[in-house]
């Protein structure tokens, strides 16, 4: 993958320095870019949040303000806390995830956020006795557990047992008893299926899924309106450089036809987007510490693994790599260098999970120069193994 320019002559800039380089480089421009596109794009109704859980740094909060993204979705009170700082009004945060405490529930109260979305009967009864003891009333979705799972996504959120949402065949009998509650507001259903899928036809599927469930709760219940519906996340990136780009006016067009079809034009449709607005927006940079040969294979050291990039380990992918040849002096005759072959990459944690990379191509590299992993802005440094053996922090730098 071709690194921009801004990016390498911060990186060698950085080198020069004389430090051991290991950061991540934030560039959200891309990020705005994506927001304003899919605002732009998208039917009439549809409210694009970002799902900040990909990442919370500032920089990417503050491009999701700037392109005037709807909102953010939160999943716990310290995102609330960072939006918030970050300028986003309460009343534009939308509460997702199983397991909210009272401390956070009443949080989400007293600030009146946009939606609180449901996870179960037992949360439905904890806010509900929140929101009364405050003599409030809280607009929320009700998350459901579909029956119906994208095979190929990286991870799924419905389908077969799950902790997300109510299961779609107890919908009959749980929605009744929140509708009783009464000091919730029911405006609609949440139905997220996958993250990272790439092929719109899987996620349109899962639209027409909740828009028939809609229309079914509509006709079992007189006087209910489903006139919110959340379709969760999930537009996919081509990690893999295969040329399958997810295809976001496709997924607009799709979703078009189906609100025509169900008749559903007025009312609101949320996305709430982390990967596919923040991927391309950061790249994980660390200095090759060693070469060595092991049994036939090149074993790469660098000066961070799973402790700041975590992910490539965790769902089993190589992620895009460049490298920036620095052409450090030689520190001994016979040092081992990277010519034209596949390798590994790890990074310094004592554990055989410690992945960065396995049996990725590589043309040249050498001791001391910089591995750059590309699409790291989604799901890096925030989901990583931080604490573990206690090595600094990387950086995090903001180019814009
Ligand atoms: C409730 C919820 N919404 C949105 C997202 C963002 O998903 P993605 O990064 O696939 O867009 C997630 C991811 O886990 C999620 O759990």
């Amino acid at each position: 993958m071709q690194i921009s320019n801004s990016v390498e002559s911060k990186l060698r800039e950085l080198a020069s320095h004389g430090k051991t380089l290991n950061c991540y480089i934030y560039d959200t421009r891309e990020m705005r870019n994506k927001i304003i596109h899919l605002t732009d794009i998208m039917p009439a109704g549809v409210e694009v949040f970002y799902a900040m859980k990909a990442n919370p740094h500032a920089a990417f909060l503050a491009a999701a303000l700037e392109a005037d993204a709807k909102g953010i979705e939160i999943a716990s009170l310290g995102e609330a806390e960072k939006a918030v700082a970050a300028g986003f009004d309460a009343s534009r945060l939308i509460y997702t995830g199983p397991g909210k405490s009272v401390e956070e529930l009443t949080w989400a109260v007293e600030h009146s956020l946009r939606t609180v979305h449901i996870e179960s009967l037992t949360e439905a009864h904890r806010l509900n006795g929140i929101a009364a003891a405050a003599g409030k009333t809280q607009d929320i979705l009700l998350r459901i557990n579909a029956d119906f799972d994208i095979h190929e996504a990286q991870t799924t959120f419905s389908g077969g047992s799950k902790k997300f949402g109510v299961d779609e065949e107890k919908l009959s009998s749980v929605l009744p008893q929140i509708l009783a509650l009464g000091a919730l507001n029911f405006r609609g259903l949440h139905v997220y299926a996958a993250s990272g899928v790439l092929k719109v036809s899987d996620l349109l599927k899962n639209c027409e899924l909740v828009f028939g469930m809609a229309k079914q709760i509509e006709a079992d219940f007189e006087g209910v309106l489903c006139d919110t519906i959340d379709f969760g996340g999930g537009f996919g990136v081509d990690y893999l450089e295969s040329e399958h780009d997810f295809d976001p006016q496709a997924y607009a067009d799709g979703l078009k036809a189906l609100i025509e079809q169900y008749g559903f034009a007025g009312r609101t449709f949320f996305l709430e987007l982390g990967r596919y607005l923040a991927a391309d927006s950061g790249w994980f940079c660390t200095e090759i510490l060693d070469i060595k040969d092991s049994r036939g294979k090149k074993q790469v050291i660098c000066a961070g693994g799973i402790n700041h990039f975590r992910r490539p380990a965790a769902l089993a992918i190589n992620h895009p790599l460049a490298i920036v040849r620095l052409n450090r002096e030689k520190m001994f005759d016979g040092q081992e260098t990277i010519r034209d072959e596949s390798v590994y990459f790890g990074g310094p944690l004592c554990t055989g999970a410690d992945k960065l990379a396995n049996d990725v191509y590589v043309e040249a590299a050498d001791i001391g120069d910089i591995a750059i992993f590309s699409l790291a802005g989604a799901y890096g440094l925030t989901m990583s193994n931080i604490e573990f053996l206690s090595h600094e922090r990387p950086e995090e730098i903001v180019l814009s």
